[in-house]
This record gives C-alpha cells, sequence and structure tokens, in this order.
C-alpha cells in the first residue's frame, strides 16, 4: 500500500501544535496567528474550534482524566483552558506561570511545547516575527516547568525559534530544534533530573541539502525523527549573507556567501527532493532516510495518530504565501492525514495535575 495523503479540517494561518489524543482518537492542533485551539474528528471529519483572547496561543495538551481540561500557552503564559470541545469560547483561561518578563523579551511569545517520558511539559520561546522565520535572532530560550506548572526552569537561552521536541524510548536523549540552526540537535538526558547536556547536530540540513527551515518534529518507534520543512524550497538565496552577514569578514568571504547560497539550491536541484515535504531521518547516523511530499509550503509539524498510531498528522501555515503560491498550493495551510508511511510512533504523553 503507498501513500495517501489528505486535507483535513480547514485552513490555518499558522496551524501547529498537533497533539494527538489517543483515548478519544482525536487530533488537538492550533492556530497560532488567529489563537485558536482545534479538535478534528477522524471518525466524523468534524472540525471544533475555540478562540483564545489574550493569546496568540502555540501548544495544546490534555490534561490525564480531565475531559475537559487542556494546559495552552497563552503569549508568554503557560495557562489551563476549560473547553467542552465544542463551544467557539472557552469555560475558563487561568494563568499558572509566565517566562521573558525581562524588558528586552518583553514582546516573545512560547511557540513549539510537548510532555517528555516522564510527564514534565517543555516548551521553548521566540522573539518577534516580521515575517515567516525572519525573528529577531537569540531572544528566545527553552524551559521545562514543575509539575504543578507554576515554576519554569530555564535550560537553553539564546535561542532564535524554539522548535521540535522528541525523545526516545531509552529516555536518554532529547532532539531538538532552533529552526534557524538548520539542524536537528540531540542532547543528553537525564529523566530523573530533567537536566540536559552536551548538545550536538544529529541531522544537518544544509548538508543534506534540504531547502528549508526544520519545525516541528516526531519520533517513531523505531527511534528515526519525522520533521516537518518549513519555506521548502523557497529559503532565500541570501540567507547565508543575512544571517551570518559575511560582508563584515571581505568581500573574499562576502562572494563564499553566495557561492554557498547558490550551491545548497544546486544540491537541492540535482537530488530533486520534493519542494513541500516532511522527512525521515536517522539521527544516530545523521542519514535521510525518506521524504513525505506535502501540498502546502510551509509543514509546522507532525503527529503520528490514528487507530494504531500508523497515521501522519502533519500541520502547516499558509501566511505570507504570494498569490501564485496560493494558486499553485489550494492546501497551503491545511492539516493533512498520511496513511501508508510504513512506521508507528508511540501514544503521546499528556500533563498529570
Ligand atoms: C513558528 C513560526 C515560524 C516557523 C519557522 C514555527 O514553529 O511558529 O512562527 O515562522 O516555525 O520554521
Ligand atoms: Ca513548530
Amino acid at each position: 500500500m503507498g501513500i495517501n495523503i489528505e486535507p483535513v479540517g480547514a485552513t490555518t494561518t499558522l496551524g501547529e501544535g498537533p497533539h494527538w489524543d489517543n483515548q478519544a482518537k482525536v487530533l488537538y492542533y492550533v492556530d497560532i496567528t488567529n489563537s485558536t485551539v482545534n479538535k478534528y474528528d477522524p471518525a466524523t471529519k468534524k472540525l471544533n474550534t475555540v478562540k483564545i483572547e489574550g493569546g496568540p496561543v502555540s501548544l495544546v495538551v490534555p490534561i490525564k482524566g480531565k475531559k475537559e481540561q487542556f494546559v495552552i500557552s497563552v503569549g508568554r503564559n503557560i495557562a489551563i483552558l476549560t473547553w467542552d470541545g465544542k463551544s467557539t469560547a472557552p469555560t475558563k483561561v487561568e494563568t499558572l506561570c509566565s517566562v521573558d518578563s525581562d524588558e528586552d523579551k518583553i514582546r516573545n511569545r512560547f511557540n513549539d511545547g510537548k510532555v517528555d517520558p516522564t510527564g514534565r511539559l517543555w516548551a521553548g520561546t521566540m522573539g518577534p516575527e516580521s515575517k515567516p522565520a525572519e525573528v529577531e535572532l537569540g531572544k528566545g530560550s527553552l524551559f521545562s516547568f514543575s509539575k504543578d506548572l507554576k515554576t519554569p526552569t530555564t535550560h537553553l537561552t539564546n535561542i532564535s525559534i524554539a522548535n521540535g521536541l522528541a525523545w526516545p524510548h531509552d529516555r536518554k536523549t532529547m532532539y531538538y530544534i532552533d529552526s534557524l540552526d538548520l539542524s536537528v540537535d540531540a542532547l543528553d538526558y537525564d529523566k530523573t533530573t530533567g537536566k540536559i547536556s552536551n548538545r550536538r547536530k544529529a541531522f544537518d540540513f544544509k548538508t543534506n541539502g534540504i531547502d528549508a527551515f526544520p519545525d516541528g518534529m516526531t519520533i517513531d518507534t523505531d527511534g528515526n525523527l519525522w520533521v516537518a520543512c518549513f519555506k521548502a524550497g523557497q529559503l532565500d538565496r541570501d540567507w547565508f549573507q543575512k544571517v551570518f552577514d559575511y560582508r563584515w569578514l571581505g568581500p573574499s568571504v562576502a562572494e563564499l556567501g553566495s557561492y554557498l547560497a547558490e550551491l545548497m539550491n544546486s544540491v537541492h536541484y540535482l537530488l530533486s527532493l520534493p519542494p513541500c515535504m516532511v522527512i525521515q531521518v536517522n539521527p544516530r547516523t545523521g542519514q535521510l532516510l525518506s521524504t513525505v511530499s506535502v501540498p502546502s509550503p510551509q509543514t509546522t509539524s507532525v503527529v503520528f495518530g490514528g487507530e494504531n498510531l500508523d497515521e501522519l498528522y502533519i500541520t502547516s501555515a499558509n501566511n505570507h504565501l504570494s498569490q501564485e503560491e496560493q494558486k499553485k498550493y489550494p492546501y497551503a495551510g491545511y492539516t493533512f492525514r498520511v496513511t501508508g508511511v510504513g512506521a508507528k510512533g508511540y501514544p503521546m504523553e499528556e500533563i498529570q495535575l
């Protein structure tokens, strides 16, 4: 059986944070720009949406044993949402803690967040973003939270766009993405203390000719990662110069910057990788294993779901696409259900409060 991909739900401006509820067999995800939490039920194909005031909301995780309660982020806050899963307004939103309240970080917001295998919530922040992936550099941090979610601990600082998180089954490693590093990183992870250390590159987008920003990710039961590619096939050729600003090093280095950018585009072209995709990578060897082509150039995150946890749900964004792109990708911003990928995931962790 081959791969089949179908758009589900409705389009989002910046779809994110998918969470498959393995008990209820429904998918939760957010739209950051519109500050909504969405529930999609594949059995009925019904979509329910709740608007969260004072957002944006970037993550949603159900609370164990409490059908109508969820942990969400609202701007720089972590909060509890009470929602019946149907109404367009929440019953209640109660803030538990805030991060990044220093003057220079006050305009930050949370981005990706997830619960680790011991039930601990992790979430990262990013600075203001003028256009997709154009942010004030190094403003974000990565946090974990105490069991009652009232106390954040800072683990990493100087992050540009805090994104994908995943833990393999051995509970000794954590995978993490800062999108602007163009890599998936591995860290040693101590499940008892929740401390991370020894950050290193596990998969490099540039050396593998992937012309995109790494975004959200998930892990399969073989320990391979599935990574959403944001702005696939559209990376600005000047990106190298912009981020590293080779010019201050002199004209010959600036030339090298342009050369590298060109080279990256050519490698991508030669390999004929599908322009819009989610990729499967082996983080232990740094190898690209497979690609899933998606009819949306800005995929933002991916999770395993479905009856047997062998389907992928992929969120995407339609923000800042040109009219031409909107025409070319009528399903930009949709969430996609993919079957036949030949891999399975683990049930996602919920929050125990
Ligand atoms: C963020 C977007 C950002 C993108 C870049 C997403 O997780 O929510 O704001 O443009 O990552 O990859
Ligand atoms: Ca993301």
